[in-house]
């Protein structure tokens, strides 16, 4: 009864779309039969057109979206959904080309490296290929391209410089004139991601200057330091970009402190959650999800999203990591810790996301 009411109303929606008479060549696109029907109110399929092997861990999918996606500006993030053994997963990447490619072909690029244990970024390097059809959401993030036109210091690191790719596509074909400078972190010279792009970018976009960096080929490790903001010509009137690991997006934050750059003008992106300190006092609680008539009992820093799925629920999702507000949900009682900043909620009514709200003793839901 649960599983029929979905999906009886995802295919009065498909039936509404193909007696739509306004724009019928939008809404008969022979993709949509081949996606889930369930998935189709909240995705748009889109055919894997080329999948491309950047570096040893890293793959770039080229994608067909259906007519019906409306796009996305430079930066922003999309999720996709993907059935794995028969089980819906969704989670976010960043696009890693420019609007305007969409613009002229219809396609996109989503560049995603493989992360250790990770069930989705595995399954699509292992299984994914040419020709399969996945589910993409709606763009969304703020991780914009300043306007008006500004001096830019991007700073990435690994798999961060996807969104930065994007921007700096876009920028190139807009010729954004001001300086642009790139630092980008990468362990060793076979991690750089796009490397032959970055080098096409800077021979035909001459504000950009490109400065890559390995981290770990020397005897010691060489992280961003204050000689490689010293090398940044009128840094203090920069627009800051970071994208990249925790740590690297830290010592930024704190160096670029130092010397005055205000969080006004350093906007950043992170392609795995920072986790808070959670403190010492215990977590973990009874988890009531009232709409379902079921509980669950969680121990240490599970998130409430990792206990809904593991009680056999199917809770709304995307990036897992407090960017998407795809899982938001109403809290009716209980407390919770945000896992991004280590605070605690209040105890009663609120929305929370999540998959960034760890329970600290009993919590009901309304899910
Ligand atoms: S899944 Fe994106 S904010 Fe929770």
């Amino acid at each position: 009864m649960l599983a029929k009411q979905p999906q009886s109303k995802a295919l009065h929606w498909l039936g509404r779309q193909l007696f739509n008479t306004n724009k019928p060549e939008t809404f008969l696109d022979p993709l949509v039969e081949q996606i889930n029907p369930m998935w189709i109110q909240e995705y748009t399929p889109a055919r894997v057109e080329q999948v491309i092997q950047d570096t040893s861990d890293t793959k770039t999918l080229v994608l067909k979206p259906a007519g019906r996606w409306p796009g996305f500006e430079a930066g922003q993030h999309v999720n996709i959904c993907v059935e794995i053994d028969g089980v819906r997963r969704q989670r976010t990447f960043s696009l890693s080309s420019s609007p305007i490619l969409w613009q002229e072909t219809g396609r996109i690029n989503l560049t995603i490296k493989r992360l250790p244990g990770g069930l989705v970024t595995n399954w699509i390097h292992d299984h994914l290929e040419t020709g399969a059809v996945i589910g993409l959401g709606d763009a969304f993030g703020d991780f914009r391209i300043p306007e008006p036109v500004q001096p830019v210091l991007f700073i990435a690191g690994g798999s961060g410089i996807t969104p930065i790719l994007s921007q700096l596509e876009t920028m190139a074909a807009q010729d954004y004139r001001a300086p642009v400078t790139l630092l980008y972190f990468v362990r060793t010279g076979q991690d750089i991601i796009a490397r032959e792009k970055l080098e096409a970018l800077t021979r035909r976009y001459s504000a950009l200057t490109l400065e890559i960096i390995p981290t770990h080929e020397g005897a010691t490790p060489r992280f961003l330091n204050d000689r490689d903001l010293d090398s940044v010509p009128g840094l203090t009137a920069r627009q800051v970009y970071l994208c990249g690991p925790k740590g690297l997006m830290d010592l930024a934050g704190d160096l670029l402190a130092a010397r005055g750059i205000g969080e006004n003008d350093i906007h950043s992106t992170f392609f795995s959650a920072p986790a808070a300190d959670l403190g010492d006092a215990p977590l973990g609680g009874e988890v009531q999800f009232a709409n379902s008539d079921l509980a669950a009992s969680s121990e240490g820093d599970a998130s409430l999203l990792d206990i809904a799925e593991a009680s056999g629920l199917n809770p709304r999702h995307g990036c897992r990591m407090g960017i998407c507000h795809q899982c938001s949900c109403r809290k009716t009682s209980g407390t919770v810790i945000n896992r991004l900043t280590g605070k605690a909620s209040g105890p009663g009514e609120e929305t929370i996301q999540l998959c960034i709200s760890i329970p600290r003793g009993p919590v009901s839901l309304d899910l």
